[in-house]
């Protein structure tokens, strides 16, 4: 039996195979548990006598090792050989990486700033939770405006007092009460206000807000910036017009429109056939609102203006529902990836 085992050893030691399939069918040789030659030295060795185990248990020992051994080391060369033999080609375009893109109101936020930081104007923020009195009552509405009423509004506090703004407008008290004219700022944010939502309005969206404050300000210089910003935005052949309206916080209001950026003013469904699309809220500041904040309106005077960006965004994208921004459907922002 010893010398058998001995020229199994050989064997196994001169074996060598390139492909996976004679490793098994070597291992499956000696160790399968049924007719394996080594599970039948095991078995013989039980009946042998107890002198001669020592020697015989060792040469047995030794071929079991051997033949572990080499199917590690036939298996290792193998997998390295398989590795080594697949074709790679280094000037193949490697796979796409999606990089994601900016949110449409993103891109729209940035473009607008850019336009009114290049004349002067600085970008601040303002906080979105404020009190009455920096939303409201600085402003000069007066303690009955409907704005006031619940269905507008959403309040924090039971008594009223803290309010999420329903405009960017607090912002023009929050950076009047700490600085002093010259005042040129743009005060992007997110607003809030109590509606149901639809296609054309939803309880939140985001504005931008501008003031400016200086000596002898006046209408004139509303009207310039708001054609530059106009002519810059929808483009050179852009027109603009004030039609008289309302705010508390300014006097004269306008609310101006600019020339249909679709149809160039020809008329379609976008601008109900009028030629014209409403872009924002504007007028002089009130002097009662500069009063409140201490600075002299005999001296001083000011425009202001609110712009909504969701409906300047859907204008520029022919986007026809104000939820899609909101939604976060990969299929509505990826369209935006190249803007
Ligand atoms: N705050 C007004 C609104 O939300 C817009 C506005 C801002 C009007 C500044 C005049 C001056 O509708």
């Amino acid at each position: 039996m010893i010398d058998k085992i001995k020229a199994h050893i050989e064997e196994v030691k001169k074996f060598s195979a390139s492909k996976i399939e004679e490793v098994e069918a070597f291992k499956n040789k000696f160790l399968s548990k049924k007719n394996g030659v080594l599970t039948g030295f095991f078995t013989e060795f039980k009946n042998i006598p107890a002198e001669q185990k020592k020697d015989l248990g060792q040469v047995l020992n030794t071929l079991k090792l051997s033949v572990e051994n080499k199917i590690t080391e036939l298996k290792g060369k193998i997998e390295e050989n398989s590795d080594k033999n697949i074709d790679i080609d280094l000037s193949l375009p490697g796979e796409n990486i999606s990089l994601g893109s900016l949110h449409p109101i993103t891109v729209v936020r940035r473009e607008i700033l850019d336009i009114f930081e290049r004349i002067g104007f600085v970008t601040i923020e303002t906080p979105e939770i404020d009190d009455d009195w920096h939303n409201f009552t600085a402003l000069n509405f007066p303690p009955e405006h409907p704005a006031r009423d619940m269905q507008d509004t959403f309040f924090v506090e039971k008594n009223q007092s803290a309010v999420i703004r329903t405009h960017t407008s607090n912002g023009q008290i929050r950076y009047m009460e700490n600085h002093k004219p010259p005042l040129k700022v743009v005060i992007p944010g997110r607003t809030y206000r109590n509606e149901d939502i639809s296609a054309r309005s939803h309880f939140m969206f985001h504005q931008i807000e501008a003031l400016f404050v200086d000596e002898n300000v006046s209408f004139i210089d509303l009207k310039q910036t708001l054609l530059y910003f106009a002519k810059e935005f929808f483009g050179h052949k852009t027109k603009v017009r004030f039609r008289p309206s309302y705010f508390p916080f300014t006097e004269p209001s306008a609310e101006v429109d600019v020339t249909c950026s679709i149809c160039g003013g020809e008329g379609c469904n976008v601008c109900k056939y009028t030629g014209w699309l409403e872009i924002l809220g504007s007028g002089m500041v009130d002097p009662n609102v500069l009063e409140n904040l201490g600075i002299d309106s005999k001296k001083y005077s000011g425009y202001a203006f609110g712009l909504g960006i969701e409906r300047i965004t859907m204008l520029r994208y022919g986007v026809k529902d104000i939820r899609y921004f909101f939604e976060n459907d990969v299929r509505f922002l990826s369209q935006f990836e190249n803007i």
